[in-house]
């Protein structure tokens, strides 16, 4: 079976991307071999401080953290680091040319309860080599980068990753610790009867949101005539996986349960990594109005809804919110 390396080698054009996607990979091998350890190795409950979001951060949140940005922060090519837990990004090497955003560690409720949590991570062109690197430079849009990906920790610890116009997926190997390539062209079912909401949000969403879910839930029954099924993970990471595998449609939509967030996921760490997989696999993904690769970032820490999946049932979504636009 193909390694990454062996992957990265015949695959990635920029040999700066390889290195950056080999460093945070390996860091990925130790936060999956602490996960398997669990409360032994003294990684549950609170740390016992927030985020700069104002989210309570968990010990492994901050761990995940520590270690993917130390190991970053040595590598030649990185120029900074912007991650959801930070204040603000940090500058590394001013002579690399890349930049890496991360959500360390994706799913934090799920951490304490024995289920899937990742890491996901998107990679962009550094502007100003020579320089040192600020918040501004991270400010671009979705469709710039130059590799995105994640690394599930479920039942097995699997890499999904985007370099060129293919999405691929590995596994990574207990036994020879290496990530062994399992699938080499992922792509995503256009029609899907699944779909993964948060509904108990409900009613903070807008009509359109709600006239759709209220279609589904009618089943066969309704407009739609067929039945459709839920599925939540409560960590996107674990959803994407799922859409990736077997379809689907995944959202998180605009709602007004807080009125300083446009939704609950951010843009940079966590909507355009996700967004440039699916569409690099065939699907679609929406705030429901604009594309999100398309989307001009203002703030590195800023909130987007996100509708993503399989294709068909996406544009439905969309299609709803134009018509109620319109009216
Ligand atoms: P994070 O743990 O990085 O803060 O992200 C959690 C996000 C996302 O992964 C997941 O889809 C969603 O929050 C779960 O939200 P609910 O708590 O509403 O289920
Ligand atoms: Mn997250
Ligand atoms: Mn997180």
């Amino acid at each position: 079976m193909m390694t990454l390396a062996q992957y990265l080698n015949h695959h990635s054009a920029n040999p700066a991307v390889t290195e950056l996607i080999t460093t945070v990979t390996d860091v990925g091998k130790t936060i999956s071999q602490l996960l398997q350890k669990g409360a032994l190795a003294d990684i549950l409950g609170e740390a016992g401080n927030q985020n700069v979001q104002g989210e309570e951060q968990k010990k492994l949140d901050v761990l995940a953290n520590d270690l993917l940005l130390e190991a970053l922060a040595d590598n030649k090519h990185c120029a900074g680091v912007a991650s959801e837990e930070l204040d603000h990004a940090t500058p590394a090497n001013k002579d690399g040319s890349l930049l890496i955003l991360f959500d360390p560690l994706d799913g934090s409720s799920n951490i304490d309860i024995n289920m899937a949590v990742g890491t996901i991570f998107s990679i962009l062109p550094y502007q100003r080599q020579g320089q040192i690197s600020a918040d501004e430079d991270f400010l671009q849009a979705g469709n710039q980068q130059l590799a995105a990906g994640y690394l599930l920790y479920g039942t097995s610890t699997v890499l999904t990753l985007t370099i060129d116009d293919n999405v691929a997926m590995f596994s990574l190997d207990p036994d020879s610790g290496d990530y062994l390539l399992i699938e080499e062209q992922v792509q995503i079912s256009a029609d899907t009867s699944e779909y993964a909401i948060n509904a108990s949000n409900y009613r903070y969403w807008q009509p359109p949101m709600q006239q759709y879910i209220d279609e589904l839930i009618a089943g066969k029954t309704g407009v739609r005539g067929r039945d459709f099924n839920t599925r939540w993970v409560a960590a996107m990471v674990g959803d994407v996986h799922r859409i990736l595998c077997r379809g689907g449609l995944f959202t998180y939509p605009f709602d007004t349960k807080d009125p300083n967030k446009a939704g609950k996921l951010r843009l940079m760490y966590e909507a355009n990594p996700m967004s440039l997989l699916i569409e690099r696999a065939g699907g679609m993904a929406t705030d429901a109005i604009t594309r999100i690769l398309d989307i001009e970032p203002t703030d590195i820490h800023q909130r987007v809804p996100v509708v993503l999946g399989s294709k068909n049932e996406v544009a439905y979504v969309k299609q709803l919110h134009s018509a109620h636009n319109e009216s």
